[in-house]
């Protein structure tokens, strides 16, 4: 027998007993000829001492001992001296006076230091960590991230295997399920020159499940989209991905913060995670309200700051920025950074203006907010003798801004206002301090558009997803106006991601068709979806899902800065495995079995 306890598990109740403790050395110390050993496995650390006056041989091995060497040892449990106890460890009451030594395994000095339970993360070079990812779970905060994920997945098990829910794999190696992105491909060796594609998602096969009745699915699925990665974003990901029949958006809508809800509550009941929900029941924003108030469609609600649309106050002053945006079917909005004027010099409004120029604004106007005494403002603009004093005023006061306050104005076309004071309002909450980082803003986004403006082809492009389904009453606009139509799709957001996405889809095959039609399918690429159509021929049910992000949902309930950190094995930037050092070349017999031919860029 290795161990007969874990180095989490000792305390005064075992004090008299012989064990067998395994795992790590996390530290050596000498004291005047006492050797102090702490020893970490996953469960925790225990301190052990050779006496070379108790037992000469053990003591001796314990002098060879390094960092990081695994080791056995057996001993007797003894209670530390009054002074000696160390409350912030689990067995700090205890320790183990070790008898017997067995060096297991030797290790190389690590490529970097382990802190101890009791330390902060180190800052360390995530490159050389992830090299090395089997040493960084070694570190205390990095195999949390694990455990919370293991947790977290065997919650949600649970709780939808309780509500009926069954799970179903599907393949891996498939046909392209058009998510957006590239697919990876993988090549056929039977059949010579044919491909594969690995999953963007499950999302055929979960309807087609649909179809052949199984009523509630769930998957904790791999997807794979060959686009380059970012912080909340790997080519290599995981989804919760559910779909339900006989349902309405409610129902998925419900389900999820149900789901969510409880999750939370019970990470935070057993101690494995800090954050709280903001509010509940979770805020329903439509698309259109979401986007003029914040200017993008997964907005950070931990903070206020909404953006105002001025076109009527504006409209006709003298200020010619605005009226010609105006007068061109433009759009003039306005921010307010509450207590700006104090900590915002000249020099960080500059640095705004150009932050909002990439974006494409031509400038950030403003008004600062002097006081205010009665129903007048004082106001200090450069802009105040273009605009108008009166006009000023009464913007101030629309915008219930009050004294500190800097008012920020865009004026273009509303896609860019749009974007620019979206990007602005996130750059303000960070440089204000208003953003509550103890808490989730989960909320949902909902009827969105069917279609974004038009694709490459002059088409409609599905702003989900082709399956989604229009919102019934919006379905004769298909032949009228089809931008007009709204959706059946629900973003799922939380402190500024898009942590799930799903819909209700279409349960029609001449619906479908049509959609097909409106995205200008030719034959061949209809043809790609026959399996779907001819399904819908065969009795569908009325049904609809969604898919959370469980690595997006992971980072952001354990406050880590990306999803690389809750990812096990994740990929750098550019698509590498930098532990095993893919993707590598493979041997010629290789390729020729495949029929591949690879031609090399030339530099
Ligand atoms: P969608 O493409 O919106 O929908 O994806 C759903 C959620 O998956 C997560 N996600 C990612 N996470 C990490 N890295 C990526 N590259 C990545 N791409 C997506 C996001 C996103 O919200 N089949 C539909 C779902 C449905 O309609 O039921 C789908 O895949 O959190
Ligand atoms: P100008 O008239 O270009 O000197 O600009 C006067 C003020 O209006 C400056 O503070 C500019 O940053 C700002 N400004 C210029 N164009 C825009 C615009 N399209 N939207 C918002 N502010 C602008």
């Amino acid at each position: 027998m290795y161990r007969t306890h874990t180095c989490g598990d000792l305390n005064k109740e075992h004090v008299g007993q012989e064990v067998t403790l395994a795992g790590w050395v996390q530290s050596r110390r000498d004291h005047g000829g006492l050797i102090f050993i702490d020893l970490r496995d996953r469960y925790g650390v225990t301190q052990v001492t050779f006496d070379p006056a108790h037992n000469e041989q053990a003591w001796k091995i314990a002098e060879e001992l390094r960092s990081e060497f695994v080791i056995q040892i057996r001993g007797k449990v003894i209670a530390r001296p009054e002074g000696m106890i160390n409350a912030r460890m689990a067995t700090g009451a205890v320790e183990l006076v070790g008898t017997e030594l067995v060096i297991l395994s030797r290790a190389k000095t690590p490529p970097f230091e382990i802190e101890s339970d009791q330390e902060a993360p180190r800052e360390i070079n995530e490159e050389r960590r992830f090299t090395y990812r089997y040493i960084d779970f070694r570190r205390p905060s990095k195999k949390k991230n694990l455990i919370v994920r293991h947790e977290a997945i065997h919650f949600i098990r649970n709780f939808l295997s309780d509500e009926g829910f069954l799970e179903v794999e599907t393949p891996i190696l498939t046909k392209s399920s058009p998510e957006g992105a590239r697919d990876y491909l993988v090549p056929s060796r039977t059949e010579k020159g044919m491909f594969y594609a690995l999953p963007q998602s499950p999302q055929q096969y979960k309807q087609l499940l649909m179809v052949g009745g199984i009523d509630k699915y769930f998957q904790v699925a791999r997807c794979l989209r060959d686009e380059d990665a970012r912080g909340d974003r790997q080519a290599e990901f995981t989804q919760l991905d559910m779909e339900m029949s006989f349902i309405e958006p409610d129902d998925i809508l419900g389900l999820v913060e149900r789901l969510f809800t409880s999750l939370v509550n019970s990470l935070n009941e057993r101690g494995l995670i800090t954050k709280k929900i903001m509010q509940s029941p979770w805020p329903r924003l439509s698309f259109a309200d979401v986007m003029l108030k914040y200017g993008i469609d997964k907005p950070d609600l931990r903070f206020g700051c909404e953006i105002q649309e001025v076109n009527d106050m504006v409209r006709g002053c003298g200020f010619g920025v605005f009226t010609s945006a105006i007068d061109s079917g433009g759009v003039v909005r306005a921010i307010v950074a509450p207590g700006a004027s104090e900590t915002f010099s000249r020099s960080v409004i500059d640095e705004l203006t150009e932050y909002v120029k990439k974006y494409g604004a031509k400038g950030l106007a403003y008004i600062k907010v002097i006081g205010k005494e009665g129903d007048v403002y004082a106001l200090e603009s450069p802009i105040n003798k273009f605009l108008g004093e009166d006009v000023a005023q009464r913007i101030a006061q629309q915008m219930n801004a009050k004294a500190g306050d800097i008012i920020f104005f865009g004026a273009d076309k509303q896609q860019i206002v749009e974007e620019a004071l979206g990007m602005l309002r996130g750059e303000l909450g960070k440089r204000l301090g208003l953003i509550d980082t103890t808490v989730l803003g989960f909320a949902f986004v909902k009827d969105f558009p069917l279609f974004e403006p038009y694709n490459e082809k002059g088409m409609y492009a599905p702003m989900h997803h082709m399956f989604t389904m229009p919102k019934p009453e919006d379905i004769p606009l298909l032949d009228s106006d089809p931008l007009k139509a709204l959706s059946w799709q629900y973003d799922f957001i939380c402190n500024g991601y898009e942590v799930g996405g799903g819909s209700v889809r279409i349960h029609d095959a001449a619906l479908q068709a049509k959609i097909f039609d409106l995205i200008g399918f030719d034959d061949v690429q209809k043809q790609e979806f026959a399996h779907m159509l001819t399904a819908f021929e065969y009795g569908v049910p009325p049904h609809g899902g969604m898919a959370p992000g469980l690595d997006r949902i992971l980072m952001l309930l354990l406050d880590e800065p990306n999803i690389r950190e809750v990812i096990p094995f994740p990929k750098t930037g550019e698509g590498r495995d930098l532990l095993v050092g893919a993707p590598s070349a493979v041997d010629a017999k290789q390729l020729k079995e495949l029929g591949i031919i690879v031609q090399r860029p030339t530099a």
